[in-house]
């Protein structure tokens, strides 16, 4: 079957392939099957989705509603930093919600939505395992711990100062 989408290299759908074909049934897998695309492409685009289902042979509306219905799912490319707010019990007892509403007015965004610029995706997580410095945010791999809205700017800006230190060192970046 030729690829749906031209957008991404041909090894890539022949990783899928060699994943769906190596299940012993596709009946009920979906799921495991999005989460590999997932994996693999990084994201879910639209034309991923329809050539899951043609492989699958289920209507395209099968997949696109369960993709939408789980928020785990994400149809579009992530930013360069993802931020997890933690919503766990400790964190959230903590104010985590303050907390994740404010990331949300400051990059303009809603949960598992990325800012125009890429470079940033904004996340709610489950218990990180951190409980003692809640509330707790995650950027990429890095723990911040007894986060306050006042902190936030701060968090935000270190990442965009590096993407400028970044971008003065390579050729042609934006000064
Ligand atoms: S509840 Fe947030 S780290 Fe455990």
């Amino acid at each position: 079957m030729k690829p749906a989408g031209e957008e991404f290299p041909k090894e890539k759908y022949d990783e899928l392939n060699v994943f769906i074909e190596s299940l012993e049934t596709t009946k009920g897998a979906l799921i495991e099957i999005l989460h590999r695309a997932q994996h693999i492409f990084g994201y879910l685009p639209r034309d991923v989705q329809l050539y899951i289902a043609r492989k699958l042979g289920i209507p395209g509306a099968e997949v696109f509603g369960v993709v939408s219905f789980y928020s785990y799912f994400s149809t579009k490319p992530g930013g360069k930093h993802t931020i997890s707010v933690c919503m766990g019990t400790a964190c959230f007892v903590r104010g985590a919600d303050k907390i994740l509403q404010e990331f949300r007015e400051k990059l303009g965004i809603q949960t598992n939505e990325t800012t125009e610029d890429g470079l940033f995706t904004l996340k709610d997580v489950r218990c990180i395992g951190a409980c003692g410095l809640a509330p707790v945010v995650m950027v990429d791999g890095k723990v911040y711990g007894r986060v306050k809205a006042g902190d936030i700017d701060g968090i935000l800006n270190s990442y965009r100062t590096k993407e400028v230190q970044h971008a003065d060192k390579v050729p042609g970046g934006v000064k």
